[in-house]
C-alpha cells in the first residue's frame, strides 16, 4: 500500500467543514480590514529564501524541501508566505500602488521538521502583510486583525508581544550576547557554535533542550532598545490597552525568521491533551511581526511591512479543543427514490431540476431496492424523501415525507423547489 509521507495529512469530507469555517471568518476578516487576495507559486528561487528568511535560520539550515529543476536552478518549496508575497509585489509593482497595501493569502507551506502533534511538513497558513507604515497604528492594526479573527472563532488565546529592535539597536545587543554564549560555546550544538559567529540571535530559537536551557538566561532584547524602538513599542502597547487588546510583553519572544524588526508578536493556545499524562499541549497559533528590511533585501525600494501568519491546522486544532460546536457537512434536503425504471429516469429529471434551482437533492444511482433506498436516505441525513413509481409519474402528485417526524403530505411533483423552500430550511 501507499501511504502519504510522514508529517502530511489528508483533509476527509468529514473535517472539512470546520476547514472552510476558519477560511470563511479569515476570508470576512481580512475584508473587513481591507485587505485584498493575493496568490503565489508553490515553488520559488531558493535564494529568495536564503536571502530573505535568512540562511542562518533553522528553516533555510534544516527544514527546506529544496531540488534542482531539469536545467539545474535550484528550486523550494515555498517553507513560509511572506518572502513570496514580497517578491510578488516587487516584481508586480505593487509598491507603487497608493499605500498602505494590505495583502492576504491561504497557503500550504512545506518544512523538514519532527512531525508532532501540531508540527507538519506540509502545513497550511493563513497569513496578512501590511506595506507602507511604520507607525505604532500600523502595528496596533494588524495584532488586531489577528485578535478579531481568532474571538470570532471564540479560541480564547494569550497574546505576547515583543520587540527585537531594529538596524540602530542590534549591534549592541549582538555583542552581548556574543560574551554571553562564548562562555558556553563548548556546550552549544555545532550549528549554535556556527550561529555565535553568524548570528547569535538564532541561537535564542535553536530547538536543541541544552542550547534552549543556556539561552534561558541570556541577555533579554528590551534592555538593549534604542530610544526610537523602545517608544514604537510603548505606543504600540497603549493603542492596544485603548482597544482593549490584552497581552504580556515577553522579552523570550524572538521569532525563528530573520526578517523581523521592532515589533513582533505571538497568540498561543490549547490545542490538545496528552491521554497519558493529561497534561494541555499549548502552541503558538498565529505569529508574525514587523519587518522594515525585507523588501529592500530582495531587491526592492525602502518599503515597511508588517504581517502574521496563523497555522490552520492549529486554528482547527484549537476549535476542536476548545468544545466549540464545530460545523459538520451538508445534509440532503431531499432524497429521490424511484420504483421501477420509468421512475428512475424521471428521478434523474427531477433532481436535475432541482438541484438547477439551488436545492441540494439526492436519487438512486446505485440501483438499490426500494427498502435500502430508504436506508441510505436516512443514513446521509436527507431532510426529506419522495418516493416516486408508475402512478405519481401519471398524476404528477407525490408523498413527501418529513424523515424527522415522519409526517407525509401530497404534493404537485413540479412544485417541489418551491414547497422545500416554505418548509424554512
Ligand atoms: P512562523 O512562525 O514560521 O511565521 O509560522 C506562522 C505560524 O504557522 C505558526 O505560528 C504556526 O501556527 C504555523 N506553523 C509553523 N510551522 C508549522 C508546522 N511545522 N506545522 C504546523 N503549523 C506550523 C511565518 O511563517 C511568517 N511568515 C509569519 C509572518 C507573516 N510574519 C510576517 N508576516
Amino acid at each position: 500500500m501507499i501511504i502519504k509521507p510522514r508529517g502530511t495529512s489528508d483533509i476527509l469530507p468529514k473535517d472539512s467543514p470546520v476547514w472552510q469555517k476558519i477560511e470563511e471568518t479569515a476570508r470576512d476578516t481580512a475584508r473587513i480590514y481591507g485587505y485584498g487576495e493575493i496568490r503565489f507559486p508553490t515553488f520559488e528561487s531558493t535564494e529568495l529564501f536564503a536571502r530573505g528568511v535568512g540562511d542562518t535560520t533553522d528553516v533555510v539550515q534544516k527544514e527546506m524541501y529544496t531540488f534542482n529543476d531539469k536545467d539545474g536552478r535550484s528550486m523550494t518549496l515555498r517553507p513560509e508566505g511572506t518572502a513570496c508575497v514580497v517578491r510578488s509585489v516587487i516584481e508586480n509593482g505593487l509598491s507603487g500602488e497608493a499605500m498602505p497595501l494590505k495583502l492576504y493569502y491561504f497557503t500550504s507551506c512545506f518544512r523538514y521538521e519532527k512531525p508532532a502533534a501540531g508540527r507538519y511538513r506540509e502545513f497550511y497558513q493563513f497569513g496578512t502583510e501590511l506595506f507602507g507604515a511604520e507607525t505604532p497604528a500600523s502595528d496596533a492594526q494588524v495584532i488586531s486583525l489577528a485578535d478579531t479573527l481568532l474571538k470570532r472563532l471564540n479560541i480564547v488565546s494569550e497574546l505576547k508581544i515583543n520587540s527585537i529592535g531594529c538596524k540602530g539597536c542590534r549591534p549592541k545587543y549582538r555583542e552581548a550576547l556574543v560574551s554571553y554564549f562564548k562562555s558556553y560555546e563548548s556546550d552549544l550544538c555545532e550549528t549554535c557554535r556556527g550561529r555565535l559567529q553568524t548570528n547569535p540571535m538564532r541561537i535564542l530559537d535553536c530547538k536543541s533542550p541544552i542550547c534552549r536551557g543556556i539561552a534561558e538566561n541570556a541577555p533579554k532584547v528590551t534592555d538593549y532598545l534604542c530610544p526610537d524602538c523602545a517608544s514604537h513599542l510603548e505606543n504600540t502597547k497603549s493603542l492596544l490597552d485603548g482597544m482593549g487588546i490584552k497581552y504580556e510583553v515577553d522579552p523570550g519572544i524572538v521569532r525563528g525568521l530573520d526578517y523581523y524588526t521592532k515589533t513582533v508578536f505571538e497568540f498561543i493556545a490549547p490545542i490538545d491533551r496528552d491521554s497519558k499524562t493529561g497534561e494541555i499541549k499549548r502552541l503558538t497559533i498565529c505569529a508574525g511581526g514587523r519587518y522594515d528590511g525585507l523588501v529592500e533585501e530582495i531587491g526592492g525600494p525602502r518599503l515597511p511591512g508588517i504581517g502574521f501568519a496563523a497555522g490552520m491546522d492549529r486554528l482547527v486544532a484549537a476549535l476542536r479543543f476548545s468544545g466549540e460546536d464545530v460545523p459538520v457537512g451538508d445534509t440532503p434536503l431531499v432524497y429521490i427514490a424511484p420504483l421501477g425504471d420509468k421512475a428512475a429516469a424521471a428521478a434523474q429529471k427531477l433532481v436535475y431540476d432541482l438541484r438547477q434551482k439551488g436545492v441540494y437533492a439526492e436519487c438512486d444511482i446505485v440501483g438499490r431496492s426500494l427498502k435500502s433506498q430508504m436506508k441510505y436516505a436516512d443514513k446521509t441525513g436527507a431532510g426529506y424523501t419522495v418516493i416516486i413509481g408508475d402512478n405519481e409519474i401519471e398524476t404528477g402528485r407525490a408523498i413527501l415525507k418529513n424523515m424527522k417526524t415522519s409526517e407525509q403530505d401530497e404534493v404537485e411533483i413540479n412544485k417541489l423547489d418551491i414547497i422545500l423552500s416554505k418548509e424554512g430550511r
